[in-house]
């Protein structure tokens, strides 16, 4: 089959263009990632080549000899659909999850994303906590979260719970909550450290001044995730401009209700009384 073709290709080609159409993606902002299955290497195969090995920046041995479809470093997200091969590559991790080498794509040269650190160590944690089911991470320069970092205090508690209360659905969609990373400088092992902590809590880790990583089980899943979180901090941007202080809001006990209608286990550290 040519990879064009394959079904998870073609999704991820989708959500590259949904980013896009959000306005998240300016220039060569954002990256994404997909954890190939067995099967689905198995039937591009005949395309693949065997590129020279690089070093991956960190090291990820849950991950070794795994296939990831991801985004090139400067590559526009404007252009994946656009321009495939040369947007997005086919890396294989070593035996040791030290190094990694382009199989597919990348056809004017070039490396995956800056990003790729943060990338399969949130991969790492996750596939370890999910049994294998998560398969994507997605980072997002999501305008209005990037704003709620200048003005709400950087702690796990306060942006969930703020959240939440924008949309009575958040708190179903994510009833982890979100963790926040401090402002770090980004594409290196430390943010990735920083990040992959937050991971093994959390699916949506908010970086401060720069964006949203997002972690989950399919595109469909991600892609919504990062949707609904991101559209909660646009209600509460505006409803910040409004004015400082609520009027009414959905109150903790209200969220015990809703975790109880729903079947989700809300954290009490979210439900402090203000
Ligand atoms: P890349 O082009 O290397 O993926 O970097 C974009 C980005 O968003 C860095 O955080
Ligand atoms: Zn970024």
């Amino acid at each position: 089959m040519k990879v064009m073709e394959a079904e998870f290709v073609k999704g991820f080609i989708r959500m590259a263009a949904d980013g896009w159409e959000q306005g998240w993606h300016e220039r060569n902002g954002g990256n994404l990632s997909y954890r190939i299955k067995d099967e689905e290497v198995e039937s591009i195969k005949e395309h693949l080549k065997e590129g020279e090995w690089r070093d991956i920046g960190t090291v990820v041995p849950k991950l070794a000899k795994e296939y990831f479809l991801v985004t090139g470093s400067g590559k526009y997200f404007r252009n994946v659909p656009l321009n495939l091969e040369n947007s997005v590559c086919i890396i294989e991790l070593d035996e040791k999850g030290e190094n990694y080498r382009i199989v597919w794509g990348m056809v004017n040269g070039g490396t995956p994303t800056s990003e790729l650190p943060s990338h399969l160590m949130n991969h790492e944690v996750k596939k370890e906590l999910t049994e294998g089911r998560y398969r994507v991470i997605y980072h997002a320069h999501t305008t209005n979260i990037i704003a709620l970092t200048f003005v709400l205090p950087l702690k796990d508690e306060i942006f969930t719970r703020e959240l939440w209360e924008m949309a009575t659905e958040c708190p179903v969609v994510f009833p982890d909550g979100v963790g926040v990373v401090p402002w770090m400088i980004p594409g290196g092992r430390e943010i990735a450290e920083a990040t992959s902590r937050l991971m093994k809590t959390y699916d949506l880790a908010i970086w401060a001044h720069h964006g949203t990583f997002a972690a989950g089980e399919d595109f469909d899943l991600t892609f919504g995730l990062m949707h609904t979180v991101e559209k909660s901090a646009e209600i509460l941007v505006k409803m910040l401009s409004m004015r400082p202080d609520k009027r009414q809001t959905i109150e903790p006990e209200d969220f015990r209700k809703l975790a109880d209608g729903f079947q989700v286990k809300l954290p009490e550290k979210f439900l402090y009384e203000k």
